[in-house]
């Protein structure tokens, strides 16, 4: 990764958590200086050593001196679960004040790079598939009308002078070691080790575009080191149902039941993204972990914590966001 060698760091917002927790790791262990900021309201999967310089606080605490030494920020503190978003919404408007203070502090500290933390939410029920990035937004819960208006701060920034380059990123659904239990995959490892059972919401015909964890922290390095397209997909370009990801974990397991729950409120039916621009952008990525082999290594993270460690992180997540 290009070095300036007076700002020579790397700020990680919510670096505690999935995404960030990975990609600190894997920056520091290729020998970049590191700093995390986060302020652990959600209890961190794995603790945040071996991540760099900590600061725990939120990204509204920020200050300026904080940025002094920052190259290269990756925003990825957020609130994100889409149906505690519905009973808490007013909440979720952190996620755009978050976006607006930090542009605002990089722009006055001199930060060169900011790489700002989507999601493919944004689409909402998207009238094209493949979705590409100029696809109207129609969001449809209120985690992704934050993170349409966090995209608007970004916009403003891209379009002033003296502001940082900055780019936007949209998730598809990433998974993998360490991500929290609210979400699909971890949620269904988590219940086949402890219940035997595996929770469907709705028919599980709803498909969503899977990413392995590793593949995408090659992209968010690879993405630094080109300027930055103002948004950007960061998905496999297939998608998978929910069905297809139970009947890996079927196979790996003995005899596992379905536990058929009420579908979500406003559910997508698919995701799926276009990954031309990625694709022209960072390059084919070669050696990409496949859904099945990510499934099973997801799965064995899960069974090495042990069933009192997976009861314990089931109950906490009942309290976190
Ligand atoms: N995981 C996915 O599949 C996925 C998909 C789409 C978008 N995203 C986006 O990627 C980013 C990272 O997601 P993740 O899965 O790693 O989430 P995560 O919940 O595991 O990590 C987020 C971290 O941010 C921290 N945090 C939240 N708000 C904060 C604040 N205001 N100040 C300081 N710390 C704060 C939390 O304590 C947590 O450690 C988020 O912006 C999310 O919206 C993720």
């Amino acid at each position: 990764m290009k070095r300036n060698s007076l700002k020579d760091r790397i700020l990680i917002t919510g670096g505690a958590g999935f995404i960030g927790g990975h990609l600190a790791r894997a920056l520091v262990s290729s020998g970049e200086e590191v700093t995390v900021l986060d302020d652990l309201r959600v209890p961190p999967m794995i603790p945040p050593e071996g991540t760099g310089k900590f600061l725990e606080k939120t990204v509204l605490e920020l200050e300026e001196r904080d940025l002094s030494d920052i190259r290269l920020v990756y925003h990825l503190a957020s609130h994100k679960s889409v149906p505690r978003s519905f009973k808490q919404p007013l909440d979720y408007l952190e996620n755009v004040d978050s976006g607006r203070h930090l542009l605002a502090l990089c722009a006055s500290a001199g930060v060169p790079k900011v790489v700002v933390g989507s999601t493919c939410e944004v689409y909402g029920q998207a009238g094209i598939l493949p979705t590409p990035e100029a696809s109207p937004l129609s969001p449809r819960s209120p985690y992704a009308v934050s993170k349409v208006g966090l995209e608007m701060v970004a916009g403003a920034h891209q379009h002033a002078s003296g502001a940082p380059e900055v780019g936007v990123v949209r998730f598809f659904n990433v998974y993998g070691p360490a991500e929290r239990p609210d979400a699909l995959i971890p949620r269904l490892c988590a219940n086949l080790l402890t219940r035997n059972e595996l929770p469907v919401e709705g028919d599980g015909e709803q498909r969503r575009d899977f990413t392995y964890i590793t593949d995408v922290v090659d992209k968010l390095i690879a993405l630094a080191d080109q300027p930055l397209p103002p948004v950007i997909n960061f998905g496999s370009g297939r998608s998978f149902s929910v069905n297809d990801v139970v009947r890996v974990l079927q196979a790996a397991s003995s005899g596992a039941e379905i536990a058929r729950k009420r579908p979500r409120p406003n559910e997508i039916s698919e995701f799926r993204a276009d990954t031309a621009l990625q694709t022209r952008h960072i390059g084919e990525r070669s050696g990409g972990i496949g859904l099945e082999e990510g499934i099973r290594l997801t799965l064995n993270w899960w069974e090495s914590r042990g069933l009192d460690d997976i009861r314990q992180r089931i109950f906490q997540e009942e309290g976190a966001d």
